[in-house]
């Protein structure tokens, strides 16, 4: 039985190491992003209104986490979106999808623990209760789990085959009102098997 839990920044900054763990045992990451990952991470958990799930084992080991934050101008990826929506769909649209907006940044299930619905838990449960009017993200643009899971939660492509400044890989950008959409199957089925 897998739980899940909420943490806010300082139980996330204590857990970083092995978050790290889990990040790069679910998404194999080019060695030349692991470097900075880290960094990365400290620095959201410093954004506002940062939150985080975290699925761990009736032991206490962390198997996955999701966390996301308010996001604001001045914020990189805020930015470079809010920017590239706007060329493509006009201010209006970047200004609709994240002028009040949830910026999720991370969700990782360990290989060992996916396929259980814990995802997908981890998912209403960050969204469960934010006052923001949208949720946005971003992911690998390649027919994956993830892909399929945010579309199945109601997000839709902003933006596809996105290449970051500086990037050479490919992105959909997706966003969702909130709240989140619960399939019938999964009413009441918080926490994952
Ligand atoms: C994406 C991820 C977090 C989902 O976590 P999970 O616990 O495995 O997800 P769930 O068990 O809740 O299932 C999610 C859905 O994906 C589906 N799925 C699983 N593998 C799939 C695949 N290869 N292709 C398409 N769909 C797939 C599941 O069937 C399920 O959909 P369903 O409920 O309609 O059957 C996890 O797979 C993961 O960590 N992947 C690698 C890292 C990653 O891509 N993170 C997201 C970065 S944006």
């Amino acid at each position: 039985m897998i739980a899940l839990r909420r943490v806010g920044p300082d139980e996330f900054g204590a857990a970083l190491d092995r978050a790290i763990e889990i990040y790069t045992a679910a998404m194999r990451p080019p060695a030349d992003q692991l470097a900075g990952r880290k960094g990365i991470m400290r620095t959201h958990a410093t954004y506002p209104d940062f939150t985080c799930v975290f699925a761990e084992r009736p032991d206490g080991v962390l198997v996955g986490f999701a966390y996301g934050f308010h996001g604001l101008p001045g914020q990189w990826w805020h930015d470079v979106i809010h920017r590239s929506i706007s060329e493509r769909g006009g201010e209006g649209a970047a200004r609709g999808w994240l002028g009040n907006a949830l910026e999720i940044a991370e969700v990782h299930v360990h290989p060992d623990y996916q396929g259980k619905g814990t995802g997908r838990a981890m998912m209403h449960k960050l969204c469960e209760g934010r006052p923001e009017r949208t949720a946005v993200l971003s992911t690998h643009d390649q027919p994956t789990a993830a892909r399929h899971l945010y579309h199945s939660l109601g997000f839709v492509d902003l933006l596809t085959q996105f290449v970051f400044p500086g990037g050479y890989e490919r992105y959909a950008i997706v966003g969702a009102p909130l709240p989140l959409v619960r399939r019938e199957q999964d009413q009441g089925r918080t926490p994952p098997v």
